[in-house]
Protein backbone atom coordinates (compact mmCIF):
# COMPACT_ATOMS: atom_id res chain seq x y z
CA UNK A 1 0.00 0.00 0.00
CA UNK A 2 0.80 3.40 -0.69
CA UNK A 3 1.45 5.93 2.54
CA UNK A 4 3.28 9.32 2.92
CA UNK A 5 4.63 9.25 6.10
CA UNK A 6 7.03 11.47 8.51
CA UNK A 7 9.38 10.21 11.41
CA UNK A 8 11.24 13.34 12.35
CA UNK A 9 9.17 17.08 12.69
CA UNK A 10 9.82 19.71 10.13
CA UNK A 11 9.81 21.20 6.35
CA UNK A 12 7.13 19.68 3.78
CA UNK A 13 10.08 17.23 2.77
CA UNK A 14 10.21 14.97 5.65
CA UNK A 15 6.87 13.82 4.06
CA UNK A 16 8.32 10.62 2.56
CA UNK A 17 6.42 8.00 0.17
CA UNK A 18 6.58 4.26 1.58
CA UNK A 19 5.14 1.43 0.77
CA UNK A 20 3.78 -0.43 3.55
CA UNK A 21 1.75 -3.05 5.63
CA UNK A 22 -1.89 -1.50 5.32
CA UNK A 23 -3.48 -0.94 9.48
CA UNK A 24 -5.72 -3.15 10.54
CA UNK A 25 -9.11 -2.38 11.45
CA UNK A 26 -9.11 -2.95 15.53
CA UNK A 27 -12.44 -3.30 18.03
CA UNK A 28 -14.19 -0.25 17.05
CA UNK A 29 -12.65 1.01 14.45
CA UNK A 30 -13.23 0.86 10.16
CA UNK A 31 -10.56 0.27 7.81
CA UNK A 32 -11.59 2.91 5.35
CA UNK A 33 -9.71 2.83 1.43
CA UNK A 34 -9.04 6.87 1.13
CA UNK A 35 -10.42 8.37 -2.40
CA UNK A 36 -9.17 12.18 -1.22
CA UNK A 37 -6.79 13.46 1.80
CA UNK A 38 -7.82 16.85 2.99
CA UNK A 39 -5.15 19.11 3.75
CA UNK A 40 -5.64 21.63 6.14
CA UNK A 41 -3.15 24.22 8.34
CA UNK A 42 -3.42 22.15 11.47
CA UNK A 43 -1.67 19.22 9.20
CA UNK A 44 1.28 21.23 8.29
CA UNK A 45 1.47 23.01 12.04
CA UNK A 46 1.67 19.16 13.47
CA UNK A 47 4.17 18.31 10.54
CA UNK A 48 6.04 21.22 12.12
CA UNK A 49 5.98 20.59 15.68
CA UNK A 50 7.03 22.73 18.40
CA UNK A 51 11.05 22.13 17.18
CA UNK A 52 12.08 20.97 13.83
CA UNK A 53 13.73 17.46 13.91
CA UNK A 54 11.30 15.98 16.67
CA UNK A 55 11.52 12.48 16.20
CA UNK A 56 8.20 11.40 15.88
CA UNK A 57 7.48 7.66 17.08
CA UNK A 58 5.57 5.89 16.01
CA UNK A 59 6.29 7.54 12.55
CA UNK A 60 2.93 9.49 11.85
CA UNK A 61 1.10 9.76 8.20
CA UNK A 62 -0.38 13.17 7.98
CA UNK A 63 -4.04 14.73 7.24
CA UNK A 64 -6.63 14.96 9.90
CA UNK A 65 -9.59 14.95 6.95
CA UNK A 66 -10.41 12.32 4.27
CA UNK A 67 -13.16 10.80 2.42
CA UNK A 68 -13.35 7.15 0.63
CA UNK A 69 -15.24 3.68 1.25
CA UNK A 70 -15.16 1.36 3.99
CA UNK A 71 -13.30 -1.57 3.40
CA UNK A 72 -13.51 -3.54 6.34
CA UNK A 73 -14.70 -3.53 9.59
CA UNK A 74 -13.25 -4.55 13.28
CA UNK A 75 -15.10 -6.21 15.97
CA UNK A 76 -18.36 -5.06 17.35
CA UNK A 77 -19.08 -3.00 14.17
CA UNK A 78 -21.50 -3.61 11.84
CA UNK A 79 -20.68 -5.36 8.84
CA UNK A 80 -23.16 -3.86 6.71
CA UNK A 81 -20.59 -0.46 6.80
CA UNK A 82 -18.86 -2.53 4.06
CA UNK A 83 -19.03 -0.71 1.09
CA UNK A 84 -20.11 2.45 2.78
CA UNK A 85 -18.95 5.56 1.38
CA UNK A 86 -17.59 7.99 4.10
CA UNK A 87 -16.00 11.09 4.89
CA UNK A 88 -13.34 10.69 7.73
CA UNK A 89 -12.43 13.07 10.46
CA UNK A 90 -9.81 13.74 13.17
CA UNK A 91 -7.88 10.39 11.53
CA UNK A 92 -4.60 11.66 12.62
CA UNK A 93 -5.96 13.37 16.25
CA UNK A 94 -3.59 11.20 18.32
CA UNK A 95 -3.22 8.76 16.35
CA UNK A 96 -0.49 7.58 13.67
CA UNK A 97 -3.11 6.61 10.72
CA UNK A 98 -4.07 10.17 8.97
CA UNK A 99 -5.38 9.89 5.59
CA UNK A 100 -2.34 10.16 3.33
CA UNK A 101 -2.52 7.02 2.07
CA UNK A 102 -4.30 4.35 0.81
CA UNK A 103 -6.14 2.30 2.99
CA UNK A 104 -6.74 3.60 7.06
CA UNK A 105 -8.00 2.60 10.15
CA UNK A 106 -10.68 5.54 12.05
CA UNK A 107 -13.19 4.61 15.37
CA UNK A 108 -16.46 4.06 13.69
CA UNK A 109 -17.65 7.57 14.78
CA UNK A 110 -14.89 9.52 12.78
CA UNK A 111 -16.17 7.58 9.31
CA UNK A 112 -19.83 9.44 8.68
CA UNK A 113 -21.83 8.20 6.06
CA UNK A 114 -21.27 10.51 3.15
CA UNK A 115 -24.33 10.94 0.63
CA UNK A 116 -23.96 9.03 -3.15
CA UNK A 117 -24.44 12.87 -4.76
CA UNK A 118 -21.65 14.26 -2.49
CA UNK A 119 -18.71 13.35 -4.41
CA UNK A 120 -15.12 12.52 -2.59
CA UNK A 121 -13.79 15.93 -3.06
CA UNK A 122 -16.21 17.50 -0.87
CA UNK A 123 -16.14 14.83 1.28
CA UNK A 124 -12.63 15.33 1.97
CA UNK A 125 -12.95 19.71 2.01
CA UNK A 126 -15.82 19.25 4.52
CA UNK A 127 -14.71 17.80 7.65
CA UNK A 128 -12.58 20.32 9.58
CA UNK A 129 -13.35 23.50 7.99
CA UNK A 130 -17.68 23.10 8.22
CA UNK A 131 -17.42 21.54 11.75
CA UNK A 132 -14.97 24.59 12.68
CA UNK A 133 -17.47 27.11 11.18
CA UNK A 134 -20.34 24.77 13.24
CA UNK A 135 -19.17 25.07 16.31
CA UNK A 136 -18.34 29.12 15.88
CA UNK A 137 -22.09 29.36 14.89
CA UNK A 138 -23.62 27.92 17.76
CA UNK A 139 -22.10 28.93 20.76
CA UNK A 140 -24.08 31.93 21.09
CA UNK A 141 -26.08 32.91 24.10
CA UNK A 142 -29.85 32.45 23.00
CA UNK A 143 -28.42 31.03 19.63
CA UNK A 144 -29.54 27.70 18.12
CA UNK A 145 -27.22 24.65 19.87
CA UNK A 146 -27.34 23.11 15.98
CA UNK A 147 -28.04 24.03 12.24
CA UNK A 148 -30.99 23.47 10.43
CA UNK A 149 -32.61 25.79 7.99
CA UNK A 150 -34.00 28.65 10.32
CA UNK A 151 -32.27 28.40 13.05
CA UNK A 152 -30.36 31.46 12.48
CA UNK A 153 -33.26 33.06 10.83
CA UNK A 154 -33.70 36.68 11.42
CA UNK A 155 -29.84 36.84 12.68
CA UNK A 156 -26.72 38.58 11.34
CA UNK A 157 -23.12 36.65 11.34
CA UNK A 158 -20.17 38.42 10.52
CA UNK A 159 -17.87 35.69 8.62
CA UNK A 160 -14.05 37.39 9.19
CA UNK A 161 -11.89 36.32 5.78
CA UNK A 162 -14.87 35.08 4.17
CA UNK A 163 -12.07 33.38 1.03
CA UNK A 164 -10.99 31.28 3.92
CA UNK A 165 -11.67 27.63 4.21
CA UNK A 166 -13.03 27.84 7.38
CA UNK A 167 -14.55 31.38 6.59
CA UNK A 168 -16.21 29.64 3.41
CA UNK A 169 -17.81 27.01 5.35
CA UNK A 170 -19.10 29.67 7.96
CA UNK A 171 -21.24 31.76 5.36
CA UNK A 172 -22.68 28.51 3.73
CA UNK A 173 -23.68 27.10 6.57
CA UNK A 174 -25.12 30.72 8.07
CA UNK A 175 -26.93 31.31 5.08
CA UNK A 176 -28.33 27.47 5.07
CA UNK A 177 -29.36 28.13 8.55
CA UNK A 178 -31.15 31.77 7.18
CA UNK A 179 -28.84 33.81 8.48
CA UNK A 180 -28.09 37.71 6.97
CA UNK A 181 -24.60 37.04 6.26
CA UNK A 182 -21.98 39.88 6.04
CA UNK A 183 -18.23 38.65 5.67
CA UNK A 184 -14.70 40.62 5.22
CA UNK A 185 -11.94 40.24 2.53
CA UNK A 186 -8.75 41.64 1.41
CA UNK A 187 -9.28 42.13 -2.27
CA UNK A 188 -11.64 41.85 -5.42
CA UNK A 189 -10.86 38.15 -6.07
CA UNK A 190 -11.64 37.17 -2.98
CA UNK A 191 -14.78 38.89 -2.68
CA UNK A 192 -16.02 37.15 -5.98
CA UNK A 193 -14.97 34.02 -4.03
CA UNK A 194 -17.00 34.89 -0.83
CA UNK A 195 -20.03 36.16 -3.01
CA UNK A 196 -20.06 32.62 -4.50
CA UNK A 197 -20.23 30.93 -1.17
CA UNK A 198 -23.41 32.81 -0.96
CA UNK A 199 -22.16 36.74 1.66
CA UNK A 200 -25.10 38.85 1.31
CA UNK A 201 -22.80 41.87 1.60
CA UNK A 202 -18.82 41.51 1.19
CA UNK A 203 -16.71 44.30 2.65
CA UNK A 204 -13.23 45.14 1.74
CA UNK A 205 -11.70 45.61 5.05
CA UNK A 206 -8.31 47.07 3.63
CA UNK A 207 -10.47 50.06 1.72
CA UNK A 208 -13.74 50.36 3.75
CA UNK A 209 -14.67 51.42 6.91
CA UNK A 210 -15.98 47.75 8.17
CA UNK A 211 -17.43 48.97 11.45
CA UNK A 212 -19.68 52.01 9.80
CA UNK A 213 -20.59 49.49 6.68
CA UNK A 214 -21.96 46.61 9.30
CA UNK A 215 -23.48 49.02 11.52
CA UNK A 216 -25.68 50.22 8.10
CA UNK A 217 -26.40 46.52 7.49
CA UNK A 218 -27.14 45.82 11.55
CA UNK A 219 -27.88 49.06 13.57
CA UNK A 220 -28.64 47.10 16.66
CA UNK A 221 -25.02 44.77 16.08
CA UNK A 222 -24.44 41.45 14.61
CA UNK A 223 -25.23 38.24 16.69
CA UNK A 224 -22.24 36.53 16.08
CA UNK A 225 -18.54 36.99 14.87
CA UNK A 226 -16.85 34.22 13.25
CA UNK A 227 -13.50 35.69 13.83
CA UNK A 228 -10.22 34.11 12.29
CA UNK A 229 -7.93 37.08 13.13
CA UNK A 230 -9.06 38.29 16.89
CA UNK A 231 -6.29 40.47 18.12
CA UNK A 232 -6.20 42.43 14.28
CA UNK A 233 -9.77 42.87 14.38
CA UNK A 234 -10.81 43.20 18.14
CA UNK A 235 -11.52 46.93 17.32
CA UNK A 236 -14.33 45.53 14.52
CA UNK A 237 -15.55 42.71 16.73
CA UNK A 238 -16.17 44.88 19.73
CA UNK A 239 -18.01 48.16 17.69
CA UNK A 240 -20.18 45.65 16.15
CA UNK A 241 -21.79 43.26 18.17
CA UNK A 242 -25.47 43.22 19.82
CA UNK A 243 -26.77 42.09 22.59
CA UNK A 244 -26.02 38.67 23.74
CA UNK A 245 -23.93 38.03 20.61
CA UNK A 246 -20.58 36.07 20.15
CA UNK A 247 -17.47 36.29 19.04
CA UNK A 248 -16.10 32.71 18.01
CA UNK A 249 -11.91 32.61 17.92
CA UNK A 250 -10.97 29.64 15.86
CA UNK A 251 -6.98 30.95 14.94
CA UNK A 252 -4.02 32.87 16.09
CA UNK A 253 -1.80 32.77 13.25
CA UNK A 254 -0.51 36.46 13.79
CA UNK A 255 0.02 35.16 17.62
CA UNK A 256 -0.72 38.84 18.77
CA UNK A 257 -1.94 38.96 22.52
CA UNK A 258 -5.95 39.50 22.37
CA UNK A 259 -6.42 42.68 23.89
CA UNK A 260 -10.13 44.18 24.18
CA UNK A 261 -11.64 46.94 26.15
CA UNK A 262 -14.34 44.80 28.98
CA UNK A 263 -17.25 47.88 29.92
CA UNK A 264 -18.20 47.86 25.69
CA UNK A 265 -18.44 43.90 26.14
CA UNK A 266 -19.65 43.70 29.41
CA UNK A 267 -23.21 46.29 28.59
CA UNK A 268 -24.56 43.91 25.98
CA UNK A 269 -23.57 40.30 27.63
CA UNK A 270 -21.00 39.48 24.84
CA UNK A 271 -19.69 35.84 24.76
CA UNK A 272 -16.09 35.39 23.74
CA UNK A 273 -15.77 31.79 23.19
CA UNK A 274 -12.41 30.18 22.51
CA UNK A 275 -13.08 27.37 19.55
CA UNK A 276 -10.25 24.71 18.90
CA UNK A 277 -12.00 21.63 17.17
CA UNK A 278 -9.86 18.60 18.58
CA UNK A 279 -11.32 19.45 22.15
CA UNK A 280 -14.42 20.33 21.08
CA UNK A 281 -17.37 18.71 23.79
CA UNK A 282 -18.18 15.24 22.26
CA UNK A 283 -22.00 15.66 22.11
CA UNK A 284 -21.24 18.84 19.98
CA UNK A 285 -19.36 17.15 18.01
CA UNK A 286 -22.69 14.38 17.41
CA UNK A 287 -24.90 17.09 16.65
CA UNK A 288 -22.41 18.46 14.57
CA UNK A 289 -21.67 15.69 12.03
CA UNK A 290 -25.82 15.17 12.05
CA UNK A 291 -26.57 19.08 11.10
CA UNK A 292 -23.73 18.43 8.17
CA UNK A 293 -25.13 15.22 6.73
CA UNK A 294 -28.34 17.29 6.85
CA UNK A 295 -26.74 19.64 5.49
CA UNK A 296 -24.61 17.67 2.48
CA UNK A 297 -28.65 15.70 1.78
CA UNK A 298 -29.86 18.99 0.91
CA UNK A 299 -27.18 20.07 -1.31
CA UNK A 300 -26.76 23.00 0.78
CA UNK A 301 -22.94 22.94 0.37
CA UNK A 302 -20.53 22.53 -2.15
CA UNK A 303 -16.90 23.03 -2.96
CA UNK A 304 -15.26 24.20 -6.29
CA UNK A 305 -14.56 27.59 -7.85
CA UNK A 306 -18.89 28.13 -7.81
CA UNK A 307 -18.98 27.68 -4.15
CA UNK A 308 -16.04 29.80 -3.55
CA UNK A 309 -13.66 27.11 -2.82
CA UNK A 310 -11.80 26.29 -5.99
CA UNK A 311 -10.13 22.78 -5.67
CA UNK A 312 -6.24 22.09 -6.26
CA UNK A 313 -5.71 18.68 -6.53
CA UNK A 314 -1.99 16.73 -6.09
CA UNK A 315 -0.94 13.01 -6.30
CA UNK A 316 -0.14 11.40 -3.54
CA UNK A 317 3.77 10.91 -4.39
CA UNK A 318 2.89 15.05 -4.31
CA UNK A 319 2.17 15.17 -0.77
CA UNK A 320 5.62 17.53 -0.10
CA UNK A 321 3.46 20.49 -3.03
CA UNK A 322 0.06 19.96 -1.20
CA UNK A 323 1.41 20.66 2.20
CA UNK A 324 4.40 23.16 1.18
CA UNK A 325 0.69 25.07 -0.90
CA UNK A 326 -1.66 24.90 2.54
CA UNK A 327 1.64 26.78 4.36
CA UNK A 328 2.11 29.06 1.85
CA UNK A 329 -1.57 30.63 2.24
CA UNK A 330 -2.80 28.64 -1.24
CA UNK A 331 -6.51 30.41 -1.53
CA UNK A 332 -9.34 27.75 -2.38
CA UNK A 333 -9.06 23.62 -0.57
CA UNK A 334 -5.90 21.22 -1.53
CA UNK A 335 -6.97 18.00 -1.93
CA UNK A 336 -4.22 14.79 -2.34
CA UNK A 337 -5.90 12.15 -4.93
CA UNK A 338 -5.22 9.07 -3.31
CA UNK A 339 -7.31 6.69 -5.02
CA UNK A 340 -9.05 7.73 -8.24
N1 LIG B 1 -9.57 26.18 16.11
C1 LIG B 1 -9.80 25.21 15.22
O1 LIG B 1 -10.31 24.14 15.54
C2 LIG B 1 -9.41 25.48 13.80
C3 LIG B 1 -10.04 24.80 12.77
C4 LIG B 1 -9.72 25.12 11.45
C5 LIG B 1 -8.75 26.08 11.19
N2 LIG B 1 -8.12 26.67 12.24
C6 LIG B 1 -7.11 27.71 11.99
O2 LIG B 1 -7.76 28.78 11.37
C7 LIG B 1 -6.87 29.44 10.51
C8 LIG B 1 -7.51 29.56 9.15
O3 LIG B 1 -7.72 28.27 8.60
P1 LIG B 1 -8.31 28.12 7.14
O4 LIG B 1 -8.17 26.70 6.76
O5 LIG B 1 -9.62 28.76 7.04
O6 LIG B 1 -7.21 28.98 6.35
P2 LIG B 1 -7.27 29.80 5.00
O7 LIG B 1 -8.12 29.06 4.01
O8 LIG B 1 -5.87 30.12 4.65
O9 LIG B 1 -8.06 31.12 5.39
C9 LIG B 1 -7.59 32.12 6.23
C10 LIG B 1 -8.26 33.41 5.77
O10 LIG B 1 -8.12 34.41 6.77
C11 LIG B 1 -8.04 35.65 6.08
N3 LIG B 1 -7.55 36.70 6.99
C12 LIG B 1 -6.31 36.82 7.51
N4 LIG B 1 -6.25 37.92 8.28
C13 LIG B 1 -7.48 38.49 8.25
C14 LIG B 1 -8.06 39.66 8.85
N5 LIG B 1 -7.34 40.46 9.64
N6 LIG B 1 -9.36 39.90 8.63
C15 LIG B 1 -10.09 39.11 7.83
N7 LIG B 1 -9.61 37.99 7.24
C16 LIG B 1 -8.31 37.70 7.44
C17 LIG B 1 -7.15 35.34 4.90
O11 LIG B 1 -7.31 36.21 3.83
P3 LIG B 1 -6.55 37.62 3.72
O12 LIG B 1 -5.23 37.50 4.45
O13 LIG B 1 -6.39 37.86 2.27
O14 LIG B 1 -7.49 38.56 4.38
C18 LIG B 1 -7.67 33.97 4.49
O15 LIG B 1 -8.69 34.07 3.52
C19 LIG B 1 -5.58 28.63 10.55
O16 LIG B 1 -4.72 29.20 11.51
C20 LIG B 1 -6.02 27.29 11.05
O17 LIG B 1 -5.00 26.56 11.68
C21 LIG B 1 -8.43 26.41 13.52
Amino acid sequence: MRAIIYDVTGDPEVLTPVDREPPQAGPGEVQVRIHRSGVNPTDWKNRRGAEAGTPVEPVQVPNQDGSGVVEAVGAGVDASRVGERVWVFEAAYQRPEGTAQELTVVPEARAVPLPDDASFDLGAALPIPFMTAHRCLTVTEGGPDHLAPGTLGGRTVLVSGGAGAVGNAAIQLARWAGATVVTTVSGPEKAALAEAAGAHHVLNYREQDVIAEVRKIAPDGVDAVVEVAAAANAEIDVAVVGLHASVAVYADDDKAPLSVPIRPLMLPNVRYQFVLLYTAPDGWKTTAVRDLTEALRAGAIRVGEDAGMPLHHYPLEQAVEAHAAVEGGAVGKVLIDVTD
